[in-house]
């Protein structure tokens, strides 16, 4: 099965206005789904990242509110720029950026990721959580990320995956299936994002398919991390 090209519309036209209209829930909804953990998953991520990059030049590529850019401050970038499609998420992004005293740091710009405003090898290290699914194009999304790196540069994706032990799998799936668009209906007023969050979640390349991807798009060295028991996998590589 082709899993690079998505069966359920990835058009920017109308995923951009979908986040627009979730924004406003966006974080706390990610933290009462996820109980909390998705903080631990990006901590996990961003302590993946090796020492000898020092005061690294970070690109997050589909920020949203820009908690994957927040957490990486962690390791002393000299500058993490945020691009995103939703102005309305990037708009809290950086307002929580400047509640932080983090503004001269942390930037935001509205951009896709399939054609990345930014130029060649001028980041050290590309991360993403929970964005590559949305790509309309996930490989001309991970090749522009490895456009915008120096070589030696690091990618860090955080993606969901889904469990392949029992009973993990089971209770995954109907939460998953059930009460994740549920609750996302009752909370955002919004049925179709969250139905399109776990149709999004369920399509999505996972594993070797994932690292495939990743290779295609001129990253070597790939590996998966899974974490919480296959709930979600850390995909990290390095360009060449
Ligand atoms: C599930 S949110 C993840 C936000 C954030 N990275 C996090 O960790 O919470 C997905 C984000 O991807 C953005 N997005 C979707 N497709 C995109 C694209 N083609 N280019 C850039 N951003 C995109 C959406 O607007 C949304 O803000």
């Amino acid at each position: 099965m082709d899993n690079t090209q998505p069966k359920i519309s990835k058009d920017k036209e109308l995923i951009a206005p979908m986040f627009d209209s979730i924004a406003w829930r966006y974080d706390f909804l990610n933290h009462l789904l996820s109980l909390g953990i998705d903080r631990l998953w990006r901590k996990r991520a961003i302590a993946m990242i090796p020492q000898d990059f020092r005061e690294p030049r970070i690109i997050d590529v589909a920020t949203g509110t820009g908690d994957f850019a927040i957490a990486a401050m962690k390791v002393h970038p000299c500058k993490v720029c945020g691009i995103d499609i939703s102005e309305k998420m990037l708009e809290l992004g950086r307002r929580k950026v400047i509640d932080k005293g983090l503004d001269r740091t942390i930037s935001f710009i509205n951009c896709e990721s399939e054609n990345i405003c930014l130029e060649d090898n001028s980041f050290d290290i590309a991360l993403s959580a929970f964005g590559v699914r949305n790509f309309s194009d996930p490989v001309k999304g991970l090749s522009e990320m490895n456009r915008v790196l120096r070589h030696g540069g690091m990618i860090i994706i955080l993606e969901f995956s889904k469990p392949v032990a029992s009973p993990f799998r089971q209770i995954y799936s109907f939460y998953f299936r059930n009460i994740l668009p549920l609750a996302g209906r009752l909370f955002s007023r919004d049925r179709k994002a969250y139905r399109y969050l776990n149709e999004s979640v369920m399509e999505f390349p996972e594993g070797e398919e994932f690292i495939g991807l990743m290779t295609e798009a001129g990253f070597v060295k790939s590996t998966q991390t899974s974490v919480s028991w296959g709930i979600a996998s850390i995909y990290s590589g390095f360009k060449e």
